[in-house]
């Protein structure tokens, strides 16, 4: 399937994804509704390694890219 971010693209919705997906810059974080975060597979430790060094942290924040 498609990951938010690349639907976000598909969509021209405004997401960044300078490294198209291969987990080497954090430009593609969302802010996931705490409902929907529940229902996603946990991030694996290369996400939140990458997760660390975006802008806004929450606690609900993923990488866009890594949403399918
Ligand atoms: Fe770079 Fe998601 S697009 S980590």
């Amino acid at each position: 399937g498609l990951s938010i971010m690349e639907i976000a693209h598909k969509y021209d919705v405004d997401l960044e994804g300078a490294c198209e997906g291969s987990l080497a810059c954090s430009t593609c974080h969302v802010i996931v509704e705490p409902d929907w975060y529940a229902r996603l597979q946990p991030a694996r430790e290369d996400e939140e390694d990458m997760l660390d060094l975006a802008f806004g942290l929450t606690k609900t924040s993923r990488l866009g890219c890594q949403i399918i």
